[in-house]
């Protein structure tokens, strides 16, 4: 049982401000990931949740109590970090239970949660191996083993999967996952890797200089970002920002973003959008999923496009191509089977349902 609040959380490091006053209020059960660029503050955050790091303002309560001044050992939170150390001396199952020990815990209490979190892990047959004897993924494992046995109110990794290579940490992730379900202990995990935050999270916390961007589920973050940055940020290939402006004719509205292209705009959006009609310093934003080829649905070449690819990257179950708009680059994923090629002209028909409209002044999504 553990709920976790932030409240206007400040953390000053002599001249920089790492965390510029955080609000946010983590259930109790609920897997919270972190993400952003590097240096955002996820880490200083979490050290912070921890106890690790002293605050510089604002407060972090604990199930309504506030733990400012209570030091990291009585936050009973249990913390992975990116560069976990196992002792090498040790065993698995001495590694996982070096903490219990320490508190001088009864053996046949040591032994049942070891035990327990072994199964959890699917590391029962490791028990008694060394370190060096167990694979990246299985090192990992005991690390995280090392935090169940203490059965904390609080998890909190940084990074955790970082050090992996590509394939582990897809199975580390879902390890993680699996773990959570069964152990439904509160987590705060910390990445920069967007795709880790979405598949993990319950709720995805955006962090960008210092602040908060936007808090929601994975996909209401993916399907409606508050702000360029999310837009940007969220989504792989990243989305395409173009500049544009918003015209109108005979009541219909449309987005402009050369001589040659104008998109009709969603009628389900034209109120929205119609204080906007002729103004300078908007951005169109599209998801290159949402730019495939022209497959003739699109009702009267609704939203097409006529790329000249410059670029295609075949990725088997799809291919990116690159072409330019008034020269600024753009990414479409089209089908292995639309002759995508380098050079090519190719039509596109743009799905207009999931286009965002950003005011660059304020970054915000209109
Ligand atoms: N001990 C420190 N002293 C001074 N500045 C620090 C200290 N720790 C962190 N910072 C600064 O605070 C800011 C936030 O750092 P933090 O480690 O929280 O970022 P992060 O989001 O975890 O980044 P990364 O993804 O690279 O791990 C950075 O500008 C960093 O340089
Ligand atoms: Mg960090």
């Amino acid at each position: 049982m553990a709920q976790v609040s932030l409240r206007k959380l400040v953390k000053r490091f002599d001249d920089t401000e790492a965390v510029r006053g955080i609000d946010l209020d983590i259930a109790d059960k609920e897997f919270v990931v972190l993400v952003g660029p590097s240096g955002c503050g996820k880490t200083t955050t979490l050290r912070m949740i921890a106890g690790l790091e002293e605050v510089s303002g604002g407060e972090i309560a604990v199930d309504g109590e506030v733990v400012n001044d209570v030091p990291p050992k009585d936050r009973d939170m249990a913390m992975v970090f990116q560069n976990y150390a196992l002792y090498p001396h040790m065993t698995v199952f001495e590694n996982m239970s070096f903490g219990l020990r320490l508190k001088r815990y009864p053996k046949d209490e040591i032994a049942r949660r070891v035990n327990e979190a072994a199964r959890i892990l699917d590391i029962a047959e490791l028990l008694g191996r060394k370190p060096r004897q167990l694979s990246g993924g299985q090192r990992q494992r005991v690390a995280m083993g090392r935090a169940i046995v203490r059965n904390p109110k609080v998890f909190l990794f940084d990074e955790p999967l970082s050090n992996l290579d590509a394939k582990l940490r897809v199975q580390m992730r879902t390890e993680i996952k699996r773990v959570h379900q069964k152990v439904r202990t509160t987590t705060v995990d910390v990445t920069h890797d967007q795709v880790e935050a979405m598949t993990l999270a319950d709720r995805v916390v955006v962090m960008n200089r210092g602040r908060i961007e936007q808090i929601g589920p994975p996909n209401e973050l993916y399907h409606a970002p508050r702000t360029r940055f999310v837009a940007g940020f969220i989504g792989s290939p990243a989305m395409n920002f173009l500049p544009c402006r918003l015209e109108e004719a005979n009541g219909a509205l449309r987005v402009r973003l050369s001589q040659d292209i104008a998109l009709p705009v969603p009628p389900t959006r034209a109120e929205r959008y119609r204080a906007h009609v002729g103004r300078d310093g908007l951005t169109f934003g599209l998801r290159p999923e949402h730019l495939p080829e022209d497959r003739g649905n699109g009702g009267a070449h609704a939203g097409a496009i006529d790329a000249v690819i410059e670029v295609a990257e075949p990725l088997g179950m799809e291919t990116l191509i690159f072409f330019r708009i008034n020269e600024v680059e753009v990414c479409g994923r089209v089908s292995p089977t639309a002759g995508a090629r380098e050079g090519a002209r190719l039509r596109l028909c743009a799905g207009l349902d999931n286009m965002h409209l950003i005011d660059e002044a304020s970054g915000h999504v209109i």
